[in-house]
Parts: C-alpha cells; sequence; structure tokens
C-alpha cells in the first residue's frame, strides 16, 4: 500500500458544482483502480490524500499534476504503509466551511507546512475525523 498526500491552489474561485464534478470523477476513476482517500478544500487551498497500490496512485496523481484547475503543488507525504487510512471512501469530501471543535492529533506531523490560510490543527483534527468516521 502506497500513500501520497499533496497540497494545492485552485488556479481561479472554484465552484461547488465544479467541485462536483472532480468529485465525481475522482469516485469513478478511484473505484476502479481500488484507491481511496480524501479531498478537503478551504477557499482556494486542496489538502487530498491518495492511497492504494503504488502504479495506481501514481497514475492518477500524475494525471492530478496535469490539471490545469490548481497550481502550487506542494507533496506532503510519500510513503508505503501496511493499512490505508480510509478504506471505505472512494474520495471523501470535506469542506472547511462547515469545521465543528474536534480535537485529534494525528497527521499533525504532516502539516509543517508554512504559507497555508488554514490552521494546521484544523486541517489535522478534520483528517482524523474522516479515520474514527471510517
Ligand atoms: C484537487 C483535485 C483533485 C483531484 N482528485 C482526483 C482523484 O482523486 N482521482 C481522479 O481520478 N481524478 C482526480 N482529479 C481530476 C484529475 O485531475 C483528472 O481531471 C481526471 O483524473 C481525468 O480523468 P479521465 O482521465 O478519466 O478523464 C482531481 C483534480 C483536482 C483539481
Amino acid at each position: 500500500m502506497y500513500r501520497i498526500m499533496y497540497m494545492s491552489t485552485a488556479t481561479r474561485n472554484i465552484l461547488d458544482d465544479e467541485l462536483e464534478e472532480i468529485l465525481e470523477k475522482a469516485r469513478i476513476n478511484n473505484h476502479e483502480k481500488e484507491l481511496t482517500g480524501l479531498l478537503i478544500v478551504k477557499g482556494r487551498t486542496f489538502l487530498q490524500c491518495l492511497e492504494g497500490e503504488k502504479h495506481n496512485v501514481l497514475e492518477v496523481y500524475n494525471k492530478i499534476l496535469k490539471d490545469d484547475r490548481h497550481e502550487n503543488i506542494i507533496d506532503l507525504v510519500d510513503e508505503n504503509d501496511a493499512t490505508r487510512l480510509f478504506p471505505n471512501w472512494d474520495m471523501g469530501y470535506k469542506n472547511l466551511k462547515s469545521l465543528n471543535d474536534i480535537k485529534s492529533e494525528k497527521i499533525r506531523e504532516i502539516l509543517s507546512v508554512d504559507q497555508l490560510d488554514i490552521k494546521k490543527d484544523e486541517i489535522a483534527e478534520i483528517i482524523e475525523d474522516f479515520v474514527s468516521f471510517n
């Protein structure tokens, strides 16, 4: 099992409809390739985790890298693991507009990245939230 996680910035304001389109496509493709993961969106910032067989993850990730709907892609994680963090999600989705107060600390260490207009603690909490609801 192989996992990548990255952050990126939408090239312009992404409308809800467009996000739905991305997610719909992602879920179909990911399901076919037995990929799981999640996509978190806050404003124009994306945080995505993709996991599965390495060649499948890289195949889809290469498409994602070329997608002109986002830019400034920062790789956060690139690792092998025995188990999936998100086994039940073709592509989980959370828009941080509706952030609740959740406590957690997992994956905090991943988020030693600067220049986000998103609080690191919030991301860690959301990811934990997804994991715990699997
Ligand atoms: C932020 C973001 C996340 C995406 N995530 C996925 C994904 O998880 N799986 C996927 O197949 N496509 C994803 N896409 C879309 C791909 O970039 C690409 O448009 C799509 O895979 C093309 O699919 P097709 O080759 O079947 O037409 C994402 C795009 C963006 C902008």
